[in-house]
């Protein structure tokens, strides 16, 4: 599974605002397992921190030059067991995820050469299950009540897929 006109490039300080201002749509801060709304500081603080770390990747992907969203990694090692976190940009076409995850998963398992990619959703992000269940992860465990919300306690359901999955999916290579 190729995505042709996808790009994935390394987030920089210029991207600072438009990440932020992603992250702190109502739309995605409510799926996070962090959801309060988020300073210019503190976002500095953590582009400082997680950018210079060599076992992290703080990744922008676009379609012909147009943002389709923002993944991180951290787990970063040849062979390694890494965990994903990402949103779509606000606005974008309906499937701009699944661009998104492809393009992603082709870097991570391609060039990154990880061996597994872990991923987890809040019970009630419907569309992070299905879009990670139609990107072939498998759901790998259920941490009940692991995240207290506004409106209570909620499961954390948890994803898993393997390069061996992921390079076997025949749309891989048929792009
Ligand atoms: C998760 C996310 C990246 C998916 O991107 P997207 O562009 O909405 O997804 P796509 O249009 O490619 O669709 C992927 C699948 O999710 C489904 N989906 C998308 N939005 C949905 C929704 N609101 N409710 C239920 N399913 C939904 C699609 O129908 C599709 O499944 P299908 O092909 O079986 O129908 C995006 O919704 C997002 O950024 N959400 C907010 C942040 C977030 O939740 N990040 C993940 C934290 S674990």
């Amino acid at each position: 599974m190729t995505e042709k006109n996808c790009q994935i490039r390394s987030m920089t300080n210029a991207d600072l605002e438009q990440v932020l201002a992603w992250r702190n749509e109502p739309d995605i801060r409510r799926y996070m397992l962090t959801q309060h709304e988020i300073s210019l500081t503190e976002h500095r603080q953590w582009y400082e921190r997680n950018s210079q770390d060599p076992t992290r990747r703080l990744l922008i992907v676009e379609e012909d030059g147009m943002a389709l969203g923002f993944v991180h990694f951290s787990g970063v090692a040849p062979g390694g067991i890494a965990d994903w976190g990402f949103y779509a940009a606000p606005g974008a076409a309906k499937g701009s995820g699944h661009k998104l995850g492809v393009t992603v998963l082709n870097f991570a398992f391609g060039t990154l050469g990880l061996h597994k990619v872990c991923g987890q959703a809040l019970d009630f992000n419907e569309a992070s299950i299905r879009f990670h269940r139609k990107l072939g992860f498998q759901q790998e465990g259920v941490l009940r009540q692991q995240h207290k919300g506004a409106d209570g306690y909620h499961d954390l359901i948890c994803f898993g897929l393997l390069r061996e999955e992921w390079n076997s999916r025949t749309e891989v290579n048929n792009g």
